[in-house]
């Protein structure tokens, strides 16, 4: 084979990998959440008292206004005047993404257009973490650190910040759960180099924590199998 010719297989098979990554993605659509419900829920107090951990989920989908409503507590806009959201964060950097693994993709939540903007048609669920439960619960949160949006800020307070911005979204989810009745478990225990991978992250982008979310396992169902 000729140069010319080598160089034409080189192109065409790189046109192929990307026309097959642009037809992952493609091949879902976004999801335009519904208005999320910003009032009622139990009272504050109540939610404190029963914000807990849980590690046994049910496999039910959450239904799309669940998702909404948990959505916009974790990251969302409250203040439509300003851009800000939910949880503070550093600078007001807004540097963390909230990347939703579900059964049927990945997602990215766009809390400018309370959409899931589609990333990848794939189920990633159990490459969110090494626990049993996270390949069959519904959902997997996974919060990204955008170091891009960071400034000038050294490496060792980019590490810290984004840590600390990522708890304050997580803590806002282990609430909205708490008043729902819904399991939750924010988790460190990742493989990101793999996960990172599989979500083809940029260089800049890091992994922080995932978390899981879903119904709390009926006591029945194992026996239902
Ligand atoms: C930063 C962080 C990382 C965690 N990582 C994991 C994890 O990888 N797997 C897990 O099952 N729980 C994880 N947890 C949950 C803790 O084990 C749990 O919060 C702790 O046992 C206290 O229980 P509570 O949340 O019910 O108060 C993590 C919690 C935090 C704050």
């Amino acid at each position: 084979m000729n140069m010319y010719m080598r160089k034409v297989v080189a192109l065409s098979l790189i046109l192929v990998v990307m026309a097959q990554v642009a037809l992952a993605a493609d091949e879902l659509k976004p999801v335009v959440l519904p208005k999320p419900q910003t009032e009622g829920g139990q009272p504050l107090m109540q939610v404190l008292k029963d914000r807990h951990t849980s590690r046994d989920f049910s496999p039910r989908k959450l239904p799309d206004q669940i998702l909404s409503d948990l959505l916009w507590a974790a990251d969302g806009i409250n203040r439509p005047d300003t851009g800000k959201r939910t949880a503070p964060s550093a600078v007001n950097w807004q540097e963390i993404d909230i990347y939703v693994a579900l059964a049927d993709g990945l997602y990215l939540y766009d809390a400018k257009t309370h959409t899931l903007e589609p990333v990848l048609a794939e189920d990633l669920r159990a490459l969110t973490g090494g626990q049993a439960f996270v390949k069959d619960a519904p959902l997997n949160l996974v919060y990204v650190a955008d170091r891009s949006r960071m400034g000038k800020a050294s490496e060792a307070d980019k590490d810290m910040y984004s840590a600390a911005d990522t708890g304050f979204i997580s803590q806002n989810v282990y609430l909205y759960c708490a008043s729902e009745g819904l399991a939750t478990v924010v988790r460190g225990s990742v493989d990101r180099p793999a996960l990172a991978k599989a979500m083809q992250l940029r260089p800049e982008q890091r992994i922080i924590l995932a978390q899981t979310v879903g119904y709390p396992k009926d006591e029945n169902e194992d026996k239902d199998k």
